[in-house]
């Protein structure tokens, strides 16, 4: 089913989430039992699929493209999995418009994968929305294996590498950088006190992005 999404996804020039960091995914929604979701950038739906797949069947995905046209492909890619429709609220506009109406403190799980440019104040928005226990995702955090070579500077490059210091910087949250895909931060925002100061979110193979 995934395979037609990603079909879908080619022929709009939007680049899905990978098969590894998909599973990924859909494990994380099954593991906090993700019954609300926010996806930025819902593209073909290809990781809207994965994250249905993982959530309980009364979870329901909330997800944000300033593209119509992709949103249609994702649409079909729902339904072709057989998401009932109220499973699913898509909201077409520009994240940064959509994610302040969304309220406080009532998402399990929040997935960013849009505007690399945009991520770090994606990733302001994204943790306001997170209930405690509940987990923020970063897709593409390496941006194409740039993020942790010192001599990249460009623009998308530098947003993605402030994203993941903002993220390691917060001491309310439980961080790791899984090089999967092009790289998947998770974080977790933790019910209780979170683990001591000084633990690195390391990348294995690829190199830190850097140890506090
Ligand atoms: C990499 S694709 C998303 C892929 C999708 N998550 C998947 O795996 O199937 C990025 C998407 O973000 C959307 N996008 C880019 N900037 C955005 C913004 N500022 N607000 C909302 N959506 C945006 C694009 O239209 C595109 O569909």
């Amino acid at each position: 089913m995934v395979d037609r999404a990603r079909a879908r996804a080619r022929e709009l020039g939007c680049d899905a989430i990978t098969p590894g960091a998909g599973a990924l995914l859909g494990l994380l929604a099954a593991a906090v039992r993700a019954h609300a979701v926010v996806e930025v950038g819902t593209g073909a739906g290809v990781s809207g699929v994965y994250l249905l797949r993982g959530m309980p069947p009364d979870g329901i995905l909330t997800t944000i493209d300033l593209e119509m046209e992709h949103q249609r492909a994702a649409r079909e890619a729902f339904a072709e999995v057989g998401a009932r429709a109220n499973r699913t609220r898509v909201i077409c506009g520009r994240a940064l418009d959509v994610l302040p109406r969304l309220a406080d403190a009532a998402y399990d799980l929040v997935l960013l994968d849009a505007d690399p440019v945009q991520c770090e104040r994606h990733v302001e928005q994204g943790l306001r929305l997170l209930r405690p226990g509940g987990v923020l995702v970063v897709n593409q955090a390496l941006w194409h294996g740039r993020v942790a070579d010192p001599a990249q500077r460009d623009a998308a490059t530098t947003a993605m590498r402030e994203a993941a210091k903002r993220v390691r910087d917060d001491d309310r949250l439980v961080p790791a950088l899984v090089p999967v895909g092009g790289g998947l931060l998770v974080a977790a925002l933790p019910t209780s006190v979170p683990m001591p100061a000084g633990l690195s979110m390391g990348v294995q193979g690829g190199g830190e992005v850097r140890p506090r």
